[in-house]
């Protein structure tokens, strides 16, 4: 069993301002979620370190930003309006609506009546009308994957910056599922973020590449501080694969709830390219379902030295931001004991993705020079670049460092009197983790934190 609970979770993202249930006011929109003043923080920072790795440490790929409404045809062609569904049951007693793979033993997970309607299939897509005439003609979806933009802007990007393969396309972006039954919290929710990547491939080489990616987006998930022993690799039963896939690897995580996906890398073949070009006869595409007439565009690259126009095929490493949040947070949430008999909570996040970096404290409110400086080190310490640095003078001293132990906070700098008195001047460090504090000059501040949050 993990050590954190989703109780412990919700707890503290509501207390402290993390995650809020969305309209809570009005009953709460189901499998829906806002993200509080510390959790945009948490997020950012998450999809910051994966824009980092993919788009800026690596050579060979690409960042795009593409739109949410998505044109039907692009949704008919990549497969989604014949096979995005999950099958779905009714319990006529209760009226209540499950996933069949839900039902146990043929009963109502609710309230265990058997009366349920036989499973029908469910596409999981929202539509939404577009322009002022509402009729059948006249509507787009809300894009249940990010990915499929990827592919459709593949020769305009290609295009613009003369890529050859390998090399990818990354995009982080809003993503909607009318899941049946939305759970855990924001494990399984409507509206998400996926950070995605479409890697393409000379064909052939997608075997070796899957595994490389794999190895990289577990190495990844370890720098943002999640145990290798929590992270499971799942090869994907065949039955179970996505109708695009021909392998998947998912990389699960030990949730609070279980062991559930986290990340799916999967080898897409030349499905969705092929699946959007009208030259696919003469393309030699291997797995497009669809005869494409309609389609405007050649999606192949030319290989100079067979002469001869190929579709890339395409690995796909898809992390869910949500869940990533979910995953970090549950391994940095800690309870230990001090020395002193009392409890603390403390979020041990990686210094990179801790929403407030530094909070610096003045000991006493109401003395206008503690202030004055306080507010003059956060003003000089935000120049340094380190992210967030907050003034924090909501309590007093022990009620502000329990309230950082509790979000994550690094480092608070404390300033008293000694520090308005004696020159030159100091202030007090206080580190999360160990609860050390020293004194350090304030000139030599900047420097510090500079070189302690240049370190993982
Ligand atoms: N693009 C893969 C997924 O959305 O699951």
């Amino acid at each position: 069993m993990p050590a954190t609970s989703m109780e412990q979770l919700v707890s503290l993202c509501k207390r402290r301002g993390f995650i809020f249930q969305s309209a809570d006011i009005y009953g709460g929109l189901q499998g829906v979620y806002d993200f509080g003043p510390l959790g945009v923080e948490l997020k950012n920072n998450l999809k910051a370190a994966w824009w980092r790795a993919m788009v800026y440490e690596r050579d060979d790929i690409e960042g795009l930003d593409a739109s949410i409404l998505t044109h039907q045809k692009v949704l008919h062609y990549s497969g989604h309006e014949e096979t995005f569904t999950d099958p779905l049951q009714d319990c006529k007693k209760c009226k209540n609506r499950f996933r069949a793979d839900h039902v146990k033993d043929g009963k109502c997970p609710e309230c265990g009546s058997t009366d349920l309607t036989e499973p029908r299939m469910f596409n999981l897509m929202f539509k939404t009308a577009v322009g002022p005439v509402e009729d059948s003609g006249n509507f787009a979806y809300l894009r249940p994957e990010t990915a499929q933009a990827i592919f459709t802007q593949f020769k305009n990007v290609v295009d613009a910056t003369a890529r050859k393969v390998p090399f990818g396309i990354a995009q982080i972006g809003k993503s909607f599922r009318n899941e049946i039954t939305p759970r855990n919290f924001i494990f399984r929710v409507r509206e998400f973020e996926q950070m995605e990547l479409e890697f393409f491939v000379k064909p052939g080489t997608d075997l070796d590449w899957i595994e490389k990616w794999k190895e990289a987006r577990i190495n990844w998930w370890i720098e943002q501080g999640l145990k290798r022993e929590n992270i499971h690799v799942h090869d994907v039963e065949k039955e179970e694969l996505a109708h695009y896939s021909k392998k998947t690897y998912d990389l699960e995580y030990q949730f609070p709830h279980g062991i559930e996906e986290l990340e799916g890398i999967a080898d897409r073949t030349d499905y969705d390219l092929g699946n959007h070009t009208r030259y696919q006869k003469e393309l030699n595409i291997s797995a497009h379902v669809h005869e494409n007439k309609e389609s405007d565009s050649k999606l192949a690259l030319f290989d100079d030295e067979t002469k001869k126009w190929f579709v890339p095929w395409v690995i796909e490493p898809s992390a869910g931001v949500e869940r990533g949040v979910l995953a970090v947070m549950t391994e940095a949430y800690t309870e230990e004991k001090l020395p002193n008999g009392e409890m603390r909570t403390v979020l041990k996040l990686k210094k990179h993705l801790a929403p407030v970096k530094v909070a610096v404290i003045p000991l006493k409110r109401n003395n206008a020079d503690i202030v004055k400086l306080a507010h003059e080190i956060k003003t000089e310490l935000l120049k340094t670049g380190i992210g967030r640095v907050m003034f924090e003078d909501s309590g007093n001293i022990g009620k502000a460092y329990r309230r950082h132990d509790e979000i994550g906070t690094p480092i608070c700098v404390t300033v008293d009197f000694e520090s308005i008195e004696k020159q030159p001047a100091t202030v007090t460090i206080r580190n999360r983790d160990t609860m050390a504090q020293e004194r350090i000059k304030v000139s030599d501040l900047p420097a510090y934190l500079k070189a302690f949050f240049a370190t993982k």
